[in-house]
């Protein structure tokens, strides 16, 4: 299976609200063409990235007055060929909501899902952006705090029959899971220690052995580096410092790096641009990384 990965066109992305720390409408409007041309620029060079990986990539189209759709991880929760779709904490970006259960329900038409639900009303959760998906372990990983309720983790374990971790979000900066927590697909952790609690440091630690836990520096998480998506070998991520790269390539790793900074603009990096579509928890046998088919990781 290749893996494949929903992108949404930046037409009608702009930074005008702002609903998390590193949000600058004001930056934006300054030079809005400016800013909305290097994203389209910056959109394309994602998209090559990924598949130079061996990634699959499927665009579909943005709407207006939802500029943040560009970030589709937070679109919903795609595991098994079944979606759920998100629900939003932020009045602005509520009305993504039906315009993804569309694009699922579109997917389902084309035999890509087979299935698409709705969370319970009342219920907040952020997509895949609160919940990542840990192959090696056989688990997912779930955020809640800023924007997942706290409620939603146990929620998506028995909408997908899977285990979960869940980890309490501590700061604003750090809002969704996928900005301080990555899992590479040979089973390291690439992790932002600061973002969580005491309790959540606990789990990690417990779950993930010494070895395998790599801790990034504040500034690799505000160059919105652990905000990335890997295929197997390669790791696709806003601007690393040589530092970061360094660290990749001793475990195995070739960063491909592009610069993401009109949508780091509203704090997100490629893996908030990308959902993966593919994604199967059941049938692999999990921890043993040399047996694991890298295009399923
Ligand atoms: N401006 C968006 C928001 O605050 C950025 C979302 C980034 N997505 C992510 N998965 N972290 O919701």
């Amino acid at each position: 299976m290749t893996p494949t990965y929903l992108l949404v066109e930046p037409s009608h992305y702009e930074v005008s609200y702002s609903i998390n720390p590193w949000m600058k409408p004001g930056v934006w409007s300054e030079h809005p063409e400016q800013h909305l041309a290097e994203a389209r620029a910056a959109f394309t060079a994602l998209k090559i990235a990924l598949r130079d990986a061996g990634g699959e990539v499927r665009v579909t189209d943005g709407a207006p007055g939802l500029p943040d759709m560009v970030f589709p991880a937070n679109a919903g929760i795609v595991l098994d060929r079944k979606a759920l779709v998100a629900s939003f904490r932020h009045p602005q970006r509520q009305g993504e909501e039906a315009v993804f259960k569309s694009v699922f329900e579109r997917l389902q038409a084309e035999g890509v899902l087979d299935q698409v639900e709705s969370l319970p009303a009342g219920m907040f959760q952020e997509g895949a952006g609160d919940c990542i998906w840990d192959r090696t372990r056989s688990l997912a990983w779930t955020g809640y705090g800023p924007r997942s309720s706290p409620e939603a983790p146990a929620h998506i374990a028995r909408v997908f029959d899977i285990d979960i971790v869940r980890l309490e979000l501590a700061t604003e900066q750090f809002y969704h899971l996928d900005t301080c927590f990555c899992v590479l697909p040979h089973g390291e952790v690439f992790y932002y220690p600061a973002a969580f609690t005491k309790a959540g440091l606990g789990l990690i630690r417990d779950v993930v052995p010494a070895d395998r836990l790599m801790e990034a520096t504040a500034d690799d998480a505000a160059r919105f580096c652990v905000n990335a998506v890997a295929i197997d070998r390669t790791i696709v991520m806003a601007q690393p410092t040589a530092r970061l790269k360094q660290r990749f390539a001793e475990r195995g790793y070739m960063v491909k790096e592009v610069g993401l900074a009109p949508f780091i603009l509203s704090g997100g990096g490629a893996y908030c641009m990308t959902l993966r579509l593919d994604l199967a928890t059941r049938g692999h046998s999990a921890g043993v990384d040399q047996d694991l088919d890298p295009s399923e990781a």
